[in-house]
């Protein structure tokens, strides 16, 4: 891992070697901890305050105080962006949790930005599909196991991803939301199963917004040969086309016309952004 010149900790900006934290901490012993990773374009952090609320949610689900609002977040988020010259990143922010009545500790550092080839957006990628699913599946939490074992086999099979799926139904990728096209209709597994991904949510919107509907319903596994178009979608991926599953292709095995329309708008509206962000 490369690392940043500066991270933040609880405000203070200190040497990588120090960012460290206490092997009796919760973190080790229960995952207690939440996290966020976002993008920043030309040193503009993209989506901000919707990750800062999907962190305070988290925290909120998993009964952790943050040692901080919204405001705070930000102070330090510009901080960590300034001191590390930032310019195109992955902003990583983790909360690591403290026994009860202990202050939780936050860390912000800059990681190179995962840049991935043209061609996985023009030809599609291939996905597994892995037995399992998240606990508390609202919040993102350190405890990551069943998605690290999920993208190891994905990995060992030379797929892109894996999609975790239980009692029949497809829920979401090791770090990534799902998307299936049925009989032209684009549906996604309903938030009360899923992390609201802030990619997920913002397609939602923008979607709907220039007359795309996008469905919040079960995809059952055993619908998956009806599936005419897949794509999932994450921060560093935005709107990825997937063509085929476990090996399988989707519909024709092709990206389909309603994700190439889908990802436009995604790109156009987060263009949009970045370019407001840098008005500022
Ligand atoms: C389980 C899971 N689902 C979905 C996502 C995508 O969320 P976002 O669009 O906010 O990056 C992630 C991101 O890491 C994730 O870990």
């Amino acid at each position: 891992m490369q690392l940043p010149v500066y991270v933040l900790r609880n405000g203070a900006l200190v040497l990588p070697a120090q960012a460290s934290i206490s092997v009796f901490t919760p973190a080790i012993y229960g995952a207690y901890g939440v996290y966020e990773s976002m993008q920043v374009v030309n040193g503009v952090v993209f989506a901000q305050a919707q990750h800062l609320q999907r962190l305070a949610r988290s925290a909120e689900i998993l009964g952790l105080r943050l040692p901080g609002d919204q405001a705070l977040f930000s102070r330090w988020i510009a901080d960590v962006v300034t001191a590390n010259a930032v310019v195109d990143a992955t902003l990583r922010l983790f909360v690591v949790g403290e026994d009860a009545g202990g202050e939780a500790s936050v860390f912000i550092w800059p990681q190179p930005p995962q840049v991935f080839p043209q061609r996985y957006y023009t030809e599609g990628v291939a996905v597994i599909t892995f037995l399992g699913e998240r606990y508390l599946p609202q919040a993102k939490s350190l405890n990551a196991l069943v998605t690290f074992l999920a993208r190891r086999q994905a990995e060992v099979q030379a797929a892109h991803e894996a999609l975790l799926h239980h009692a029949g139904c497809l829920t979401e990728g090791s770090n990534s939301n799902l998307f299936a096209v049925v009989d032209g209709v684009v549906y996604t597994p309903p938030a009360a199963q899923v992390l609201a991904g802030v990619t997920r949510d913002l397609l939602i919107a923008w979607a709907g917004r220039h007359g795309l509907q996008i469905h919040e319903a079960p995809l059952a596994l055993a619908d998956l040969p009806r599936w005419e178009e897949c794509f999932i979608t994450s921060t560093s991926r935005h709107i990825m086309p997937v063509t085929t599953v476990d090996g399988r292709p989707v519909g024709d095995g092709r990206v389909g016309p309603v994700t190439q329309r889908l990802a436009a708008i995604f790109e156009a509206e987060f263009r949009a952004c970045i370019a407001a962000g840098q008005r500022k």
